[in-house]
């Protein structure tokens, strides 16, 4: 537990990455919380996420692993104390840090890379209080629980911005999402509360149900299917889908160019088959078809997809929560691909 002063915790516990014979791995500790600059505010973390991308900053995937970072870039809690110039936060909001630091408004900026937290160089939220800038954070929905919050600020943000923000999804639409993971789920429940028809892909048939009860019109197992952008066109009468999020990278894109249709949108977004894709992109140019490089989004684009999720009362799905001390199992079982929806720890 950690200790207090004057009501305000003095230390927290935390998980570091340290580096060991077999690459990075989690290191609990219990450490003073870092100092509240005048901007700044500090947050009790709740509960916090994981992300294929977590995996891939453990594993060195991502560029070099600062030795001792936190991990993790998805968290939600509540304000505990404000440095003296923060007018935005009160003690007890509830709140959630954005994936992209400073990121708040606006197009995106390479600049602001270099502050996601949970990567490079800048802490993440796997640590029971965090001091970030006020201009970080954006307040979750109402009535949401901490855990269900912890699961937006990169897989939720990620398929609103590519489908809501880049692609204009409406009514109609037909959606192809790759997978049952975190940003698959979200976008077929964003895309079902938009009124568009959404095509799983899983390789499980027991995920494939679970979709379909979550509102998927369509699902196809691509393993048991390999061709599966031939089933897609046969799905939707020979045209293909609207829209694509595209998840598996290298492996899957050539079957994501046959299975959009014409005019259709494709969100590059993932990574499953490594770093590419590496494609002849002429079909686009025949079929009028648009590609868009996804990077999670904006505070702005938070704060509007949260006002969506409470006025269509979607709940995040969570396939399993974990205690602070079993942070290192969570990371085993989101690695182990068993998992439909999201990973959560509890903290
Ligand atoms: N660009 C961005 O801003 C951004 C943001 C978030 C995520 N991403 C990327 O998007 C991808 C999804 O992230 P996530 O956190 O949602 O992942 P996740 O929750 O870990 O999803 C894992 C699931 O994806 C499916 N999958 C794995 N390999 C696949 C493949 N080759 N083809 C089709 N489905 C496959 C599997 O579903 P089944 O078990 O049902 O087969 C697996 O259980 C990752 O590559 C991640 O790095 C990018």
């Amino acid at each position: 537990m950690s200790s207090t002063t004057l009501g305000v915790a003095a230390t927290r516990r935390a998980y570091r990455l340290v580096a060991g014979d077999d690459g990075h791995h989690l290191q609990a500790v219990e450490e003073a919380i870092p100092p509240l600059g005048p901007q700044d505010v500090l947050v009790r973390i709740a509960a916090a996420s994981l992300n294929y991308r977590d995996l891939l900053v453990m594993r060195g995937q991502l560029g070099p692993v600062r030795d001792g970072l936190i991990p993790l870039s998805d968290g939600a809690g509540s304000v505990v104390a404000t440095g003296s110039a923060v007018s935005r936060w009160r003690a007890g909001d509830r709140v959630a840090p954005m994936f992209y630091r400073d990121w708040a408004a606006g197009p995106y900026r390479e600049a602001y890379g270099a502050a996601a937290l949970g990567g490079g160089a800048t802490d993440g939220v796997l640590a029971q209080f965090v001091v970030v800038p006020e201009a970080s954070l954006v307040r979750i929905p109402d009535g949401m629980s901490f855990e269900d919050a912890a699961t937006l600020p990169c897989a939720g943000l990620t398929a609103w911005q590519a489908l809501v923000v880049r692609g204009h999804l409406t009514a109609g639409d037909t959606l192809l999402v790759q997978g049952t993971g975190g940003v698959a789920l979200f976008g077929l429940q964003i895309a079902t509360a938009r009124g568009a028809r959404t095509i799983v892909l899983s390789s499980s048939d027991e995920k494939r149900e679970r979709a379909s009860r979550l509102g998927a019109w369509a699902t196809i197992n691509y393993e048991a299917t390999p061709d599966w952008d031939v089933e897609v066109r046969r799905l939707t009468d020979g045209l293909g889908v609207t829209h694509l999020l595209e998840l598996g990278g290298p492996d899957t894109f050539d079957r994501s160019l046959r299975a959009i249709a014409a005019g259709g949108h494709i969100a590059q977004i993932g990574v499953f088959s490594g770093f590419g894709p590496r494609s002849n992109l002429m079909r686009l140019q025949l079929i009028n078809a648009t590609i868009d490089g996804i990077n999670v989004g904006s505070g702005e684009q938070f704060d509007a997809m949260n006002a969506f999720i409470t006025a269509h009362g979607i709940a995040p799905v969570i396939d399993r929560t974990f205690g602070f001390d079993e942070a290192a199992a969570a990371y085993d079982y989101l690695a182990s691909g068993r998992h439909f929806g999201k990973v959560v720890v509890r903290l």
